[in-house]
C-alpha cells in the first residue's frame, strides 16, 4: 500500500444544531476523517459543534480547542495559529482533518480566520470548505416563511451595539436577517415597533436543538433575556 505523505483538511458546517440537518457529504466525511477539531468558548464550557455531531462520531480522535469570545483579534490570531499548527502536524503525519462549524462555515463563522492562516501553511487543494445550512435558513423553515421571491431584496446583518444603524437597511430590503442579536435584542424590538414591523417579524432561537424556540409575537420577547443563539426574520409588510 503506498504511504500517504500528507492529509486532506475538511472545514464543516454541521447546520445550526439539529444532526439531520448535516448533508450526506458532511456525514460521510465526518465518518472517514482520523481526527476532528472542534471550537470552544472556554476550557471549561462544552463545545456544542462536538454535541451536535457526537453520536455519528464515536471513537474518533477528538482535539478541543479554545477561541475565547474576545474582540482583541492580535490575541485571537495566537489562538487560530496554534489550532492551525496543530492541524497541519496531523496533517504531515498523514491523517486526514476536519473542523467543525456551526451553521455555514462561511457565514460569520470564526472558520474564516482558521482558514487564512490554513492557507499561508499548507497547499490549496488540500483545504476542502463543506457548506452547511445557516441558522437563519433553519429559522425560516421552521414556519415556512419565504426570506425572499421575485425581485425581493434580502440582507443578513450582524447587530451591533449601535442598532440605530439598521434603521436605514430595514428601510431599504424586503426581507433582513439580524444575526447576533444577543443582548441587544430589547433595543431591536423598540426599533422595530418604531418602524412598524414588528408584528411581521420572526424570532427563532437555539433552532434545531432541544430548546428552539420561535415565535411571531416579538413585542412579548420585551426582557426575556433570550436574544442568544438567536436571529430574527424581519418582513416588510405587503404594501
Ligand atoms: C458566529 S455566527 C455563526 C453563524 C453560522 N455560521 C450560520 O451559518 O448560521 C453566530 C450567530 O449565528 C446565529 N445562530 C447560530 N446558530 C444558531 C441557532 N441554532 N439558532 C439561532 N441562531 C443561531 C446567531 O445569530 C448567532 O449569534
Amino acid at each position: 500500500m503506498p504511504t500517504r505523505t500528507s492529509g486532506n483538511f475538511y472545514g464543516i458546517g454541521i447546520g445550526p444544531g439539529d444532526p439531520e440537518l448535516l448533508t450526506l457529504k458532511a456525514l460521510r466525511i465526518l465518518k472517514e476523517v482520523d481526527v476532528i477539531f472542534v471550537p470552544k468558548a472556554g476550557i471549561k464550557e462544552e463545545s456544542m459543534a462536538l454535541e451536535i455531531v457526537q453520536p455519528i462520531i464515536n471513537g474518533k480522535k477528538i482535539v478541543e480547542k479554545v477561541f475565547p469570545m474576545i474582540k482583541d483579534t492580535e490575541k485571537l490570531q495566537e489562538f487560530w495559529l496554534d489550532a492551525a499548527r496543530a492541524i497541519k502536524k496531523e496533517l504531515s503525519e498523514g491523517r486526514d482533518v476536519a473542523f467543525l462549524t456551526i451553521g455555514d462555515s462561511l457565514t460569520y463563522s470564526t472558520y474564516v480566520y482558521l482558514l487564512q492562516c490554513l492557507r499561508d501553511m499548507i497547499p490549496e487543494e488540500k483545504i476542502h470548505t463543506i457548506p452547511g445550512i445557516t441558522s437563519f435558513n433553519a429559522a425560516a423553515s421552521l414556519v415556512n416563511l419565504p426570506l425572499a421571491q421575485r425581485d425581493e431584496r434580502l440582507a443578513v446583518i450582524p447587530v451591533s451595539d449601535n442598532v440605530e444603524e439598521l434603521r436605514p437597511i430595514l428601510e431599504g430590503f424586503d426581507t433582513v436577517v439580524l444575526m447576533k442579536v444577543a443582548k441587544r435584542l430589547d433595543k431591536v424590538i423598540e426599533l422595530l415597533e418604531e418602524m412598524g414591523l414588528a408584528e411581521t417579524s420572526v424570532f427563532a432561537s437555539h433552532v434545531g436543538l432541544e430548546d428552539a424556540y420561535v415565535t411571531r409575537n416579538i413585542s412579548a420577547l420585551k426582557g426575556s433575556g433570550r436574544g442568544y443563539m438567536s436571529v430574527i426574520i424581519v418582513k416588510r409588510p405587503p404594501k
